[in-house]
């Protein structure tokens, strides 16, 4: 479902915004009015995105380096003249393995883009927001940083982290109209499933009681939400969406 004009005149960053959830995130605020600059570290992807949405605004930026996010959300708050939505989405699984087996370089990678690269984008975000008082950050977690799933430590890891970040930061900016909420998803097919093992994508299918994977468009109904004025009461808030799958 798409409402009208939604996001007239607002301004969004979405990273990881060259496929998947993202994508479909910006798409649907450049389709209710408003203006997106699209941050990816896929160059490809990034200009197929930006051609597929009309030439939208898009940067290249590894989130993991925090001076690419800084040279980066400079370029997008000049290109956007301001910034009211951060929809943070990029993201990696990381290998399936034990702990045991667990390669330390791809732990260490998993935390530096999922969380340490999140949280050099919302710290880059935040003097933006303060400047009008008016901000609406979306963090793309998971349901694994609430429960662990075996055999993804690092992922799971790294969106516990995200969670915690959530909570802290949404309390830090309470006061004023910038809202800071995150997401918890069970699985939802999109490209990111080439990154894991059928075994795994089996497993997470199989702990969802409602018998299926979510869609991309219903997560992006949740985080257009989260993103949007209507959610002005909520923030430093955990929301869930893994058809039964959470239980709390
Ligand atoms: N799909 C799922 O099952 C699922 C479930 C729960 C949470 N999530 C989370 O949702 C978010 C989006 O996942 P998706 O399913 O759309 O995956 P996806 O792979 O389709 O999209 C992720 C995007 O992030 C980009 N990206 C990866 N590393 C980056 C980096 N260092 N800097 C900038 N961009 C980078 C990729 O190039 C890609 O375009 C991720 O944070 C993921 O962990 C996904």
């Amino acid at each position: 479902m798409q409402f009208d004009n939604r996001f007239a005149g607002r301004k969004a960053i979405v990273t990881g915004g060259a496929a998947g959830i993202g994508k479909a995130v910006a798409a649907r605020i450049r389709a209710e009015g408003g203006s997106v600059s699209l941050w990816d570290a896929d160059p490809k992807a990034l200009e197929a995105a930006r051609a597929e949405m009309g030439g939208a605004h898009g940067r290249l930026v590894d989130v993991s380096d925090p001076a690419q996010v800084e040279a980066a959300m400079a370029e997008s708050l000049a290109a956007l003249g301001g910034l009211d939505v951060l929809v943070c989405s990029a993201g990696i699984t990381g290998p399936n393995a034990t702990v045991r087996d667990y390669p330390i370089e791809a732990w260490q990678r998993v935390i530096d883009v999922n969380l340490n690269g999140l949280f050099y984008c919302n710290r880059a975000a935040v003097p933006a927001m303060q400047k009008t008082g008016y901000g609406r950050i979306v963090n793309v977690a998971s349901v694994a940083g609430k429960e662990g799933n075996p055999n993804a430590s690092a992922y799971s890891t790294s969106k516990a982290g995200v969670i915690g970040f959530t909570k802290s930061l949404g309390k830090e900016l309470a006061a004023s109209d910038i809202r800071v909420n995150c997401v918890t998803p069970a699985a939802v097919k999109t490209a990111i499933f080439a990154q894991m093992t059928q075994q795994f994508i089996d497993y997470m299918l199989s702990k969802i009681p409602a018998g299926r994977f979510g869609g991309i468009d219903e997560v992006t109904s949740l985080i257009c939400w989260l993103a949007s004025e209507e959610a002005s009461f909520s923030t430093g808030a955990v929301f869930d969406i893994s058809g039964g799958r959470a239980t709390y």
